[in-house]
């Protein structure tokens, strides 16, 4: 696993900063994992960061409001990863600028019910991997899929940073770009999970929800099983 920010910082220094575009179920789960872990979060939703100032001090204290189109403002000099976990069919009204520079973690799902863009609606048609689709409209970030086949309601407990690798649940993590899959590894350790890389995004396919390893409770070994 190559070294990241994320598990180099020393006491001292400035907390590493994640941005996540999203403060519902999902989103707000990752940022209470990632603030127990010490790592500050800059959170995006439709509502001005105001509004989303009580919402978050109920589901995610701690974590700091920002516009969409600041998500990776502190993320770009610290972690420089930011968290994708808005509803696909909304994702025509994230501007990919706001994340270029950026490792862009894409934590979404498709579900049957949703309008989806048709650049993305396309990559469903064709059973490719959202994930690619993703990584050329969002063409300025290194785009790795990871985060997305657990459930919000399991992240809280699922996280056990005291407990060694073996121990800990095991999450699959995909992209193109070795570098950006090993500093997302890097941060799902220092959550408390055991990230275990499936290979490139095309092999993100078993991540989704029709996949083998989508919402359950694994272990290293039964990941490494589908992995290329
Ligand atoms: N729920 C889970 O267990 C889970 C787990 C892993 C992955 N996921 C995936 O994560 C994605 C989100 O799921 P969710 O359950 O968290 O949905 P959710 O509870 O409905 O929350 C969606 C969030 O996205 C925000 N949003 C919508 N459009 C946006 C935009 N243009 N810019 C910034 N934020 C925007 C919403 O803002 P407002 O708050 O202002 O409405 C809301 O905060 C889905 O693709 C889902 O499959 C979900």
């Amino acid at each position: 696993m190559s070294e990241s920010p994320v598990e180099t910082v020393s006491p001292g220094e400035p907390a590493p900063v994640v941005g996540i575009l999203g403060a519902g179920r999902a989103g707000t789960a990752f940022a209470r994992t990632l603030l127990r872990a010490g790592i500050a979060v800059d959170i995006a939703s439709t509502r001005p960061p105001r509004a989303l100032q009580h919402h978050l001090k109920i589901y995610a204290p701690g974590a700091q409001p920002v516009e969409g189109e600041d998500i990776a403002v502190r993320a770009r000099d610290t972690s420089g990863i930011v968290i994708l976990a808005v509803p696909q069919e909304e994702l025509d009204e994230v501007d990919p600028d706001w994340v270029a520079g950026t490792v862009l973690v894409d934590a979404t799902n498709t579900w049957q019910d949703e309008l989806l863009p048709g650049w993305l609606q396309a990559a469903v048609d064709e059973q490719l991997p959202t994930s690619m689709a993703l990584a050329g409209r969002f063409s300025s970030a290194r785009v790795v899929k990871a985060l997305n086949h657990i459930a919000h309601a399991d992240f809280d407990d699922g996280a056990r940073p005291d407990a060694d690798l073996s121990g800990r649940r095991a999450l699959a993590v995909a992209g193109d770009d070795e570098a950006a899959r090993g500093l997302v590894m890097g941060l799902l350790v220092r959550m408390g999970y055991d990230p275990v890389s499936v290979g490139p995004l095309a092999a993100g396919r078993i991540m989704e929800p029709d996949g083998p390893l989508f919402n359950r409770p694994l272990r290293r070994e039964d990941i490494l099983r589908f992995a290329r």
